[in-house]
């Protein structure tokens, strides 16, 4: 037990974005909120106190909390909120799991300002699979909004369409110096000749896909969402949102000032008219006169082969045992449509999610109370595929199933990517596709020998993506897609893994401070 953990005080607090002064909600007055820093093997004691208006809880986004769910911070899912003057301690065991994680509000929209980065290093006495940096960075991505994002939310999922794209991705808290009154707002990261630099890149923006580049540097790519990857050279990486991607750069350099630059990926751009501004942070070499930063170059924003070009690129670093033979075979169809006056709901296999209200479904799932969620969510689409149902529907599966899923992007409304992130496990990324996935022509080209680990993987845009996994983390999961809004408009579900036979195959029991409805 680290005694060192902060203690995490949410409070609200004054900032001054892109010319314009905000009342932000933030952890520790933090904007990003601290990094936290723990060893693998090592319990993390995290006391969150909530001095805020509104409804609270804390999500370790990666970390799989072994028969634990009671720690995985989603309000409604697996815990009660913490309410405003309310504390709650979430204790959780790291087991055999490091890398770059981090953590994030898991109730809605409150994560724009309440993240920050959560880093597992290697246990004490061991090391990393590639060349010992001499430093690290963690660069976390945001989103801002000059007007008031909850009210605009709020209004949003009133009339039922996506609500303004932000005004600006921000590095560390900051737009770059490319946006107006920003010329200060900018990240500056240090550099000296000849260090290996290990950076910690982790979307936590609310809706958008980033493609990010580096000025003058190559980047080794040598983990992804906190698994270890077979390292490969790129001048760019994707990240959706709720996605990690670590890389070692050389600094080579002897002076000069590079531009780490991001801007949205997305592949209907031109449709919404995003504002593609690019936020900036820099690498400086120079110190004492400061030189014009160079630029990288990033692919265009709409560029949907780069985008998946990088993804196709991810590898395990060696061959995996594929979990077999399947005892779960999931045929998911994810999509965006019209319900009842043309509002619009997202769904998983025609059910558009709703969070319960009177418990979360973790308690009323392990405590046998009814009526706060049913277990008929459908392993396939329904024939009719045009109708959507509302309903807490999530799915029941065996202790120690192997756990087949194909995610099918089918919009109707809109072609957009969606990042599904499922909470208490990784899963092999077994193959990605375009088009509608047929078993008898896709089947035979699925990575069976060394496919990427991860937690959150992009559906393409009307494509599709197979992943694979054994349910070995008894409780209730959710699964859900990381694009905010898309989950506000029902784009979840939830599996529930029963308790297997022994007492390490059952969800421990509930701590006393966990909060109540
Ligand atoms: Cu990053 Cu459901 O969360």
């Amino acid at each position: 037990i680290k005694p060192s953990m902060p203690i995490k005080l949410i409070q609200e607090k004054q900032v001054k974005r892109l010319c314009n002064t905000s009342t932000i909600i933030t952890v520790n007055g933090q904007f990003p909120g601290p990094t936290l820093e723990a060893n693998n093997g090592d319990s993390l004691v995290i006391k969150v106190v909530n001095r805020v208006k509104y409804n609270i809880s804390i999500h370790w986004h990666g970390l799989r909390q072994m028969r634990n769910g009671w720690a995985d911070g989603v309000a409604y899912v697996t815990q009660c909120p913490i309410k405003y003057g309310g504390t709650y301690i979430y204790r959780i065991n790291v087991e055999n799991e490091e890398g770059t994680f981090w953590w994030h509000a898991h109730s809605p929209w409150l994560r724009v300002t309440v993240h920050g980065a959560l880093i597992i290093y290697p246990k004490e006495n061991s090391s990393y699979p590639f060349i010992q940096p001499q430093r690290e960075v963690p660069i976390i991505f945001g989103e801002w909004w000059i007007k008031n994002y909850i009210q605009m939310a709020k209004a949003a999922l009133e009339i039922g369409v996506p609500p303004k794209i932000s005004d600006a991705i921000l590095i560390n808290g900051q737009p770059g110096d490319l946006f107006e009154c920003s010329s200060k707002e900018i990240t500056v990261i240090p550099a000296t000749t000849g260090e290996t630099l290990l950076l910690r890149f982790i979307n936590a923006a609310m809706n958008t896909e980033l493609f990010v580049s580096i000025a003058g540097h190559t980047m080794n790519v040598v983990a992804i969402d906190a698994s270890y990857t077979k390292p490969f050279n790129t001048s760019y990486i994707m990240l959706a949102p709720g996605q990690s991607t670590d890389v070692l750069i050389q600094t080579t350099h002897y002076h000069g000032r590079f531009y780490i630059a991001s801007h949205v990926f997305n592949s209907i751009l031109p449709f919404i008219g995003l504002d593609n501004s690019t936020a900036t942070a820099i690498l400086n070499y120079d110190t004492i006169t400061p030189t014009k930063p160079l630029l990288p170059l990033l692919p265009i924003s709409s560029n949907r082969s780069s985008a998946s070009a990088f993804g196709s690129r991810l590898r395990s670093p060696r061959r995996v045992i594929i979990p077999e033979p399947i005892d779960e075979n999931l045929f998911i169809v994810v999509r965006i449509g019209l319900i009842e006056r043309n509002i619009a709901a997202a769904s998983m296999n025609n059910v558009s999610f709703m969070l319960p209200k009177t418990n979360s479904i973790l308690q009323a799932a392990l405590f046998h109370e009814y009526g706060v969620f049913t277990t008929d969510f459908p392993a396939s689409p329904l024939k009719k595929l045009n109708k959507t149902i509302k309903g807490t529907r999530i799915y029941k599966m065996k202790y120690g199933s192997v756990v087949q899923m194909v995610l099918q992007g089918s919009n109707i409304l809109l072609t957009e990517e969606h990042p599904m992130h499922l909470h208490g496990y990784d899963f092999y990324v077994l193959g990605t596709g375009i088009g509608e996935f047929k078993k008898k022509r896709d089947e035979y080209k699925l990575n069976m020998v060394d496919p990427p680990r991860r937690s959150t993987v992009g559906v393409p845009a009307g494509g599709w993506v197979v992943i694979r996994f054994v349910a070995d983390n008894p409780g209730v999961w959710f699964l859900h897609c990381h694009n905010e809004m898309h989950t506000e408009f029902g784009l979840a579900m939830a599996i529930w893994v029963e308790n297997g036979v022994g007492e390490m195959e059952s969800v421990i029991s509930p701590p006393d401070d966990l909060p109540q409805c």
